[in-house]
């Protein structure tokens, strides 16, 4: 037997137990005629005394051998510790040892094995596990095995399947470019790994099996970002017979079930929020409305005097900064400059501060009076002491201009407090979008979403106008699921290809064995996907997903623990059949 007990487990109630240990050296205190050890597991750490009067000396010198982060395993007694440590656990007690074994020694760790390390994140990712031994990043993987959990328990419990789907598949598009696999068998063709399980989640609708679920590795080949890994985790989910409502509802609680079981919230019925509504007051399809700041239109009230930066404006919008009146001259600048980087992008700001006595002073009193500024005020919802920033421009770049001064803001401010949860449903997404590169429309969720039938007249005149059966949860101003109500019959399905421009026999190549499927007796059905890496991490109050991942890629997609991606062999080259033209 290695061990009789964690090191996180021993209380003052074990006092004069005879016990083993085992664990890493995370501390040495040696005094001489008197050596203290703390050792560490995955439960916690113990305190270790070795004690030349009350050991033995051989067994003081062997302990000041020991170097950080060997595994040793160690004999002894439970005894009463003469200064406790209220902030330990185990700080009650330590063991007096009487036999010391070294399991494994260890080099000197690169980096401290403490809450707070002095490694850099390189060094980090290279020693990973290393840094795993580390507290927050442990905690973080236990926090996410416990978020699996109850997700299974739930869909379980709702009656929801888990089948798995394959990895080695044909390209399913989702908007990211795939990565793609040799066939050796089959000389010159790939497989793509899957961006996500979408058409078989689908077949398995047409299988029968009603309620699926899946917790699956997904890959995209795309810019990476805090929220965005090359190969992430999905919970995926499909349902037969039904409408958005019923997916809405079984999500909803599911999401409700994990905010309660893991923080101990009660949150109650979600807002919903249609896209336009959605862009139009916050000017972002994933809003954070944990706080306010929501944006006053002001085109009306602002293109009526000799402002040329707003009259050739298509939007005029401004957002009402709590407080912000007393902002210095020298503060506004620095906003201004803000917004002017390249990556926000906004040519100018205008600004009004509300003053406590119910007077305005803008940037622009040349051109607008106090009634004017009055206005904007009650649009942009702004009381004495509060500054309005305003900006303008071509909406869509105008809006997310703004969105990112307002979450910034909020970030400076405060407002986003990650021990509170505030989830929204935006619904109505466009079933189109319109790419500038390509100059054709895309699919704006995937193009086995189903447009609403109301709107598919639209699709020959005003593709854009197009509404879609299509949902996302955000919670705290991150898109953390998606899904949408799927075409399921052929024909329209064929419609649909069409209009992104595929040709009925692209269409075929590419999509022939989901429009055979739908001949033989497809349900109506629809689904949603959880990002669940992000959902674990902003439950646990982060927004960086890499900290809740086990092994992740760094910003250039290369895990450099292993050093991958690399190069292979040229027997494996020829066996495969690839050539490299470099
Ligand atoms: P979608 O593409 O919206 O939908 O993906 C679902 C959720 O997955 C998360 N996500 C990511 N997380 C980390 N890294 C990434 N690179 C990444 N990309 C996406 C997001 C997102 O909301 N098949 C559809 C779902 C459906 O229609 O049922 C799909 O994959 O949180």
């Amino acid at each position: 037997m290695y061990r009789s007990h964690s090191c996180g487990e021993l209380r003052a109630s074990d006092i004069n137990t005879e016990i083993t240990l085992t664990g890493w050296v995370q501390r040495i205190k040696d005094l001489g005629s008197l050596n203290w050890v703390v050792i560490r597991d995955r439960y916690g750490i113990t305190q270790l005394v070795f004690d030349e009067e009350r050991s033995s000396k051989e067994l003081l010198e062997n302990s000041k051998k020991l170097g950080r982060e060997f595994v040793i395993q160690v004999k002894g007694t439970v005894i009463e510790r003469e200064s406790k440590n209220p902030n330990m656990p185990t700080g009650d007690i330590e063991i007096l040892v009487s036999e010391l074994t070294v399991l494994n020694k260890s080099h000197t760790p690169p980096f401290t094995i403490e809450d707070e390390t002095d490694g850099g994140e390189d060094i980090r990712m290279k020693y990973r596990y290393l840094d795993i031994r580390r507290n927050p990043v442990k905690n973080s993987l236990i926090f996410r095995h416990q978020v699996g959990m109850q997700v299974r328990n739930y869909l379980s419990n709702e009656g929801f399947i888990e089948v798995e789907t394959p990895y080695l598949i044909k390209s399913t598009p989702e908007g990211a470019r795939d990565f793609v696999v040799p066939s050796r068998m089959n000389e010159g063709q790939f497989y793509a790994l899957p961006q996500s399980p979408q058409t078989f989640k689908q077949l398995l609708m047409v299988g029968g099996m009603d309620k699926y679920f899946q917790i699956v590795k997904c890959f995209r080949d795309e810019d990476l970002r805090a929220d965005r890994q090359p190969e992430f985790t999905q919970i995926d989910c499909e349902m037969a017979f039904v409408e958005q409502e019923d997916i809405l509802n079984i999500f909803e609680g599911l999401t409700r079930h994990l905010i309660s079981e893991i923080k101990g919230i009660n949150i109650g019925d979600f807002p919903r929020m249609t896209y336009d509504e959605a862009m139009q007051t916050y000017g972002n399809d994933k809003p954070d409305i944990r706080f306010e700041m929501k944006f006053g239109e002001l085109n009306d009230i602002a293109q009526h005097k000799e402002f040329n930066v707003f009259n050739t404006a298509e939007l005029v919008v401004g957002i009402a900064v709590p407080g912000g009146a007393s902002y210095t001259r020298k503060e506004i600048d620095k906003l201004i400059d803000w917004v002017k980087r390249p990556q926000v992008g906004a040519l100018g700001m205008v600004y009004v501060k509300c003053n406590e006595d119910g007077t305005y002073k803008s940037s622009v009193d040349k051109f607008y009076d106090q009634e004017d500024l009055a206005k904007w005020a009650k649009r942009t919802e702004a009381k004495a002491g509060d500054l309005i920033c305003v900006l303008s421009g071509q909406t869509n770049k105008v809006r997310a201009q703004l969105s990112a001064l307002r979450m910034e803001l909020a970030e400076r401010l405060g407002l986003r407090n990650p021990d509170e949860f505030a989830p929204l449903w935006v619904v109505d997404f466009p079933l189109l979008e319109w790419d500038e590169e390509t100059e054709r429309y895309h699919a704006m969720h995937h193009p086995f979403t189903s447009p609403k039938p109301e709107d598919i007249t639209l699709l020959d005149t005003k593709p854009g106008d197009v509404r879609a059966n299509a949902y996302d949860l955000v919670l705290n101003g991150n898109e953390i699921g998606g899904g949408s109500i799927r075409i399921h019959d052929a024909a329209t399905q064929a419609l649909m290809l069409n209009h992104l421009g595929f040709t009925p026999e692209e269409a075929k190549e590419q999509f022939g064995f989901l429009m055979d499927a739908f001949l033989y007796g497809a349900p109506p059905h629809g689904g949603i996907a959880f990002g669940f890496d992000r959902l674990v991490a902003i439950l646990g109050g982060q927004e960086t997903i890499r900290d809740f991942i086990a092994f992740p890629k760094n910003n250039s997609g290369r895990d450099i623990m292993i050093d991958a991606p690399s190069t292979i062999d040229n027997e494996q080259l020829k066996e495969l059949n690839i050539k490299l033209d470099l």
